[in-house]
């Protein structure tokens, strides 16, 4: 059985980039700049936030955080939108999810000019990545696809099942992992709150991705031997022995499900650190995309 090590993996990509934007600013052009708009102080946004601003440093990026408290209306935050859009020294700019009940998230993200969309939240990017089209990919399921990669498990035929349906995970993963390339080519199943069988379509699985939110989930009957284990859950929950008073848990009991499985990833340091490492790939790409600006 092998650990996959997101965390490692995650650090050789920013060095990769950060070796790539050396290089571009001794050739006298400008470092990539990623925007992050966070509204109000939810506590794992937050971390995310930081944690990206964090990378943007590693990778040699210019980065601005552009803060909102939870009060700010729809139009505010559109304003700000239109500013960034128009902006020739922004590359690309996130809004970190989930808003506030009264903003409406899908106006949010169609404002967001698809170009400079490094999220892959845009109608235009999920179709473009949808036919196979250049398009920027939603970070999480570009990490994974990046973990399987350098990680060699082979995905060709092989039956995989994404448990979720969100726009962020499950159904960009299902698209990816189906896609005619490789990784890739794999013949695709995704369960959901109305799967009544989902036990059973696990255990015919070459591939889990299990993008539910439910800790623990995964159970170690539910796996063949020999399959991969993708976990992207990341749940807190409550943890007396931790001075914070929670731990991060994954949608697999992964202490039972590791020995049956020939890959797995842990939670924490598995798919977590990949999913920022993507955001760098795609705003690294979105300056490349315009040499002009
Ligand atoms: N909230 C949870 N995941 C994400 C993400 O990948 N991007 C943004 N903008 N918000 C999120």
């Amino acid at each position: 059985m092998t650990i996959i090590d997101g965390k490692k993996t995650a650090s050789e990509i920013k060095q990769e980039i950060a070796a790539e934007v050396a290089e571009m600013v001794s050739r006298g052009e400008r470092a990539p700049h990623l925007c992050a708009i966070l509204v109000g102080h939810d506590g794992g946004s937050e971390t995310y936030v930081a944690n990206k601003v964090k990378a943007c440093g590693e990778c040699g990026f210019r980065s601005t955080l552009v803060r909102f408290e939870d009060t700010v209306s729809q139009d505010e935050l559109l304003a700000k939108i239109k500013e960034l859009n128009e902006d020739p020294e922004v590359d690309g700019f996130i809004v970190q999810l989930p808003l506030p009940k009264h903003i409406d998230e899908q106006a949010v993200i169609h404002s967001i000019d698809p170009s400079k969309d490094v999220d892959g939240f845009h109608p235009i990017n999920v179709g473009r990545v949808s036919v196979g089209l250049p398009g920027f990919l939603p970070a999480t399921p570009a990490g994974i696809m990046q973990l399987l990669k350098r990680y060699g498990v082979e995905t060709r035929g092989k039956h995989a099942v994404v448990l979720g349906r969100s726009n962020i995970v499950g159904k960009p993963m299902a698209t990816l992992l189906m896609q005619k390339a490789n990784p890739g080519n794999c013949t695709v199943t995704v369960c959901h709150s109305a799967t009544p069988n989902i036990k059973e379509i696990c255990r015919q699985a070459d591939i889990i991705v299990a993008a539910l939110g439910q800790p623990g989930f995964v159970t170690e009957d539910m796996v063949k031997p020999g399959a991969t284990i993708i976990d992207v859950g990341t749940t807190r929950v409550p943890d007396a022995t931790r001075q914070r008073g929670w731990r991060l848990s994954g949608d697999v009991d992964y202490a039972n499900v590791a020995e049956k499985c020939s890959f797995i990833t842990p939670v924490p340091g598995g798919v977590g650190p990949m999913t920022i490492c993507s955001l760098m790939i795609n705003t690294l790409q979105a300056r490349k995309n315009n040499p002009y600006r």
